[in-house]
């Protein structure tokens, strides 16, 4: 991990917290497929609202080759440009109403994001790291996998081990030279009422 990349902590975290980040350079390597399964039982035992387990994800590693351009072919172009390189890409997808019931399940997002957030530690824990993509395309994936109605595919995630990869435009390398940013816990952690910090007299 670059310099850059390391987080400026105002307290102190397990390693897996401050060791993931999201790269968009990755050094070609695959990922093993016993590594890879292990990642995803990580995010397989996340918990969620009544248990549900809303989300599903979708997985191709790149030397898979066909399935691997298919599932690229749901990402935008500009990340394409970058995920292509990535040992494997993965779509998460979440049900959006609850199995128990029929009725919507106002949780369902926040549940695949908890389940992607176990799986990114898991995976920073074993050297790989994950960036997780909004700028998908879902009705392309819907047709492509035949995803049923009630479900959604809201983010891509691409996995891999970060590394130089001189295949890619200069513009998109220098992201991983960036330094990573974060509010400061005074604006995100409140105490007695919004806005006062948690902590401070
Ligand atoms: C839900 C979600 C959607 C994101 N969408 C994109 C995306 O479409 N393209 C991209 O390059 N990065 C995307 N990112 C990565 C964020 O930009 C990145 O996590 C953020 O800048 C913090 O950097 P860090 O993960 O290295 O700490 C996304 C991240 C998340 C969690």
């Amino acid at each position: 991990m670059s310099d850059a990349k390391k987080p400026d902590l105002e307290n102190p975290v397990q390693d897996f917290v401050a060791n993931r980040w999201s790269p968009v350079s990755f050094d070609g390597r695959s990922i093993e497929r016993g590594e890879l399964l292990s990642i995803f039982e990580a995010a397989r035992w996340a918990p969620s609202a009544f248990n549900e387990q809303p989300w599903r994800y979708i997985v191709a590693s790149r030397e898979d080759g066909e399935p691997f351009e298919a599932i690229l072919s749901c990402l935008v172009d500009a990340n394409q440009t970058w995920a292509r390189h990535a040992g494997a890409i993965a779509l998460g997808v979440t049900a959006l109403s609850f199995e128990r019931n029929s009725k919507p399940n106002t949780y369902a997002r926040h549940d695949l994001g908890l389940a992607s957030g176990q799986l990114c530690a898991e995976a920073a824990a074993r050297g790989v790291q994950v960036h997780q993509m909004a700028g998908i395309l879902p009705d392309r994936a819907r047709e492509l996998y035949g995803i049923p109605e009630n479900f959604e595919a809201v983010t891509a995630l691409a996995l891999g081990y970060p590394g130089e990869n001189l295949e890619l435009d200069e513009g998109i390398r220098a992201r991983d030279g960036q330094a990573r940013s974060r509010r400061p816990m005074a604006a995100i952690l409140f105490g007695k009422s919004w806005d006062e910090p948690f902590g401070q007299n």
